[in-house]
């Protein structure tokens, strides 16, 4: 039987603050990572190396990379802390900071891929593979991605067989695990256990997955049990449920760190989380941000 723990992927510094309005300084950002570290969550997700054009917010990833404590934690082999690359330039400037992991990205469908990435879908395949391809070759793990799992912001509902085709291709490439990504958080649990069950029977195993669910629906929190249900052990979530895609209009942040954390540890699955220090910084980073709190344990938890 699979074990009952859960890997907690935390992307709250890339995901979580990509689509800030306000300008973030570096320093917050690293107090972020260092005070997440602190909970006891084992991955990070640190920051992404794009176009600064496309993501003012994370235009400082080098400095954030070059930063002693990162370099610390990007060498800790107990540790994993994913860096998002779009291409082989991105890749570059990761190889240079010492970066272990990288996560490429690929949209299943075609209109959210030309805005994210102003490519095709093939075109981002092609350089998620030469991303992966060199990264591996240098002894990286490599993570993917799969986008609009369920829905694109401008071509609609998400035929199953285009995400299988992403899915099949990432996992050919050398990714060790994909992440299904509701970048709109559309989906609900019912549409989660559809698209599992049809990757399972098309030969995804679930030890393979990883689920990334938006919250615009209030649906995050129940799309991640139903996931856990089929079988998936590891969850990406953003502290105080920051997130979203400049790309992706009108989506929500992601499920937050301490719903999660909350709901397997009462659940009895294990997290690793010390959630009382989670909640302190989900109300940090808000304070930080000027912004409410978007986690309900989290605000529940600070206020008992
Ligand atoms: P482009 O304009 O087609 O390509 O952008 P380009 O090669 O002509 O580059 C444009 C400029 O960016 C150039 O600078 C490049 O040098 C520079 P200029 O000459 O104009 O001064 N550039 C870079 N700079 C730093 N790092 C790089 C890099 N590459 C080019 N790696 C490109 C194409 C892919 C670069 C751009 O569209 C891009 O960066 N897109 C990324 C958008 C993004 O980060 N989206 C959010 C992350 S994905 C997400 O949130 C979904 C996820 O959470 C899962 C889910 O929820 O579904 C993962
Ligand atoms: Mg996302």
């Amino acid at each position: 039987a699979r074990s009952s723990a859960v890997r907690m992927v935390e992307v709250g510094p890339r995901d979580g603050l990509q689509n800030v309005k306000t300008t973030i300084p570096t320093a917050t950002k690293l107090e972020l990572i260092s005070r997440l570290r602190q909970t006891g969550l084992k991955t990070i997700e640190i920051t992404s190396v794009v176009s600064p054009k496309a993501i003012p917010q994370l235009a400082d990833c080098r400095d954030v990379l070059a930063d002693g404590n990162i370099r610390g934690m990007v060498n800790d082999e107990s540790l994993r802390v994913p860096v998002l690359i779009p291409n082989l330039k991105g890749l570059e400037i990761a190889l240079d900071n010492g970066v272990r992991e990288v996560a490429v990205f690929v949209s299943a469908t075609e209109g959210f891929s030309r805005a994210n990435i102003n490519a095709t879908v093939d075109e981002g395949l092609a350089r998620a593979r030469q991303v992966a391809e060199k990264a591996g070759a240098a002894g990286r793990a490599v993570r993917g991605y799969v986008s609009c799992i369920f829905a694109d912001p401008f071509d609609g509902p998400t035929p199953q067989a285009k995400v299988l085709k992403v899915v099949k291709d990432l996992l050919n490439m050398g990714c060790y695990e994909v992440s299904l990504g509701d970048t709109l958080g559309v989906g609900t649990a019912n549409d989660v256990k559809s698209l599992l069950g049809y990757l399972s029977e098309n030969g995804v195993s679930s030890s393979q997955l990883a689920g990334h669910f938006h919250d615009t629906y209030g649906q995050a929190v129940g799309n991640v049990w139903q996931a856990y249900q089929c079988g998936l052990r590891v969850f990406d979530s953003s502290v105080g449920g920051l997130g979203g895609c400049p790309f992706a209009p009108g989506a929500k942040g992601n499920a937050a760190t301490e719903d999660l954390v909350y709901m397997f540890e009462q659940a009895g699955c294990d997290t690793g989380v010390d959630l009382a220090k989670l909640v302190g910084v989900g109300n940090w980073i808000s304070a930080q941000l000027n912004k409410p709190n978007e986690s309900r344990a989290g605000v529940a938890l600070a206020t008992k």
